[in-house]
């Protein structure tokens, strides 16, 4: 496996009313320099999936310098038909991204108009069939599958969350990036590094919760490292580290 680096990015909520356009250039400028090889933005790219709003997320995203992108859409992007607008301007909801033997497969679990989660199984095929094979496995959705502290009160988790957590440990998922509630985490289960990222640069935060990303770098030799990265400085802090 050659060193692979990837930036994982969530909830960046462009919108005029929270959107942080000091934080926006931070995070452009940060990222840039990191030369990931991957960028992965785990949904909420817009505040209510409105068409301007979805251009200028366009926009912004366009000027993250990367050759792979996977984006997915979240809650708030399926908003008032905002689903529709994501496949025109992201051409789909089911990306596959390979990096030598780094498989990165991304799932719609948002539904129009509704703040849960669902995967669905008509897209269980579709997860067996691109994580299958015996590379380093990364699934990508925008709802958490396990609850995040420090959120209030649970809701929103995936409804179908238990059979595909089924599935990913079938499967052997190694990694699992998801956002939605702007509050960094990470949990390990069946083996699965389960990464949450919080919100990079919109100002729905959780109390005093900083705005972050998450950088990931997998060495030869099957080294997982994961970083959280300050938006507002961009201090790396390593957060989990493992051999796999
Ligand atoms: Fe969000
Ligand atoms: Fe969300």
């Amino acid at each position: 496996m050659a060193r692979v680096k990837i930036v994982h990015l969530s909830d960046i909520h462009v919108s005029r009313q929270y959107f942080s356009d000091e934080l926006g250039e931070k995070v452009i400028r940060q990222v840039n320099q990191m030369e990931p090889s991957c960028v992965v933005l785990s949904g909420d790219l817009t505040d209510d999936g409105y068409y301007p709003e979805y251009v200028e997320a366009k926009s912004y995203i366009d000027r993250i310098e990367a050759e792979n992108k996977v984006i997915v859409p979240g809650n708030h992007d399926s908003r008032n038909a905002g689903d529709k607008l994501f496949d025109e301007l992201f051409s789909t909801r089911y990306p596959v991204c390979t990096l030598d033997d780094v498989k990165i497969v991304g799932v719609d679990s948002s539904e129009p108009d509704l703040d849960d989660g669902h995967i669905g199984r008509i897209a269980y095929p579709f997860i067996k069939e691109n994580l299958s094979g015996e590379d380093f496995k990364i699934l990508v959705l925008h709802h958490h599958l396990i609850p995040v502290p420090d959120t209030g009160r649970e809701r929103n988790i995936p409804v179908d969350a238990g059979d595909v957590l089924k599935l990913i440990s079938e499967l052997r998922v190694d990694l699992v990036l998801c956002g939605h509630k702007h509050v960094p985490w990470l949990w390990v289960l069946n083996g699965i590094v389960f990464l949450y990222a919080g919100t990079a640069t919109t100002l729905r935060i959780k109390a005093h919760i900083e705005q972050s990303y998450n950088y990931i770098e997998l060495e030869p030799g099957r080294e997982l490292t994961i970083y959280r990265v300050s938006s507002a400085t961009g201090q790396k802090k390593l957060v989990y580290k493992i051999q796999l």
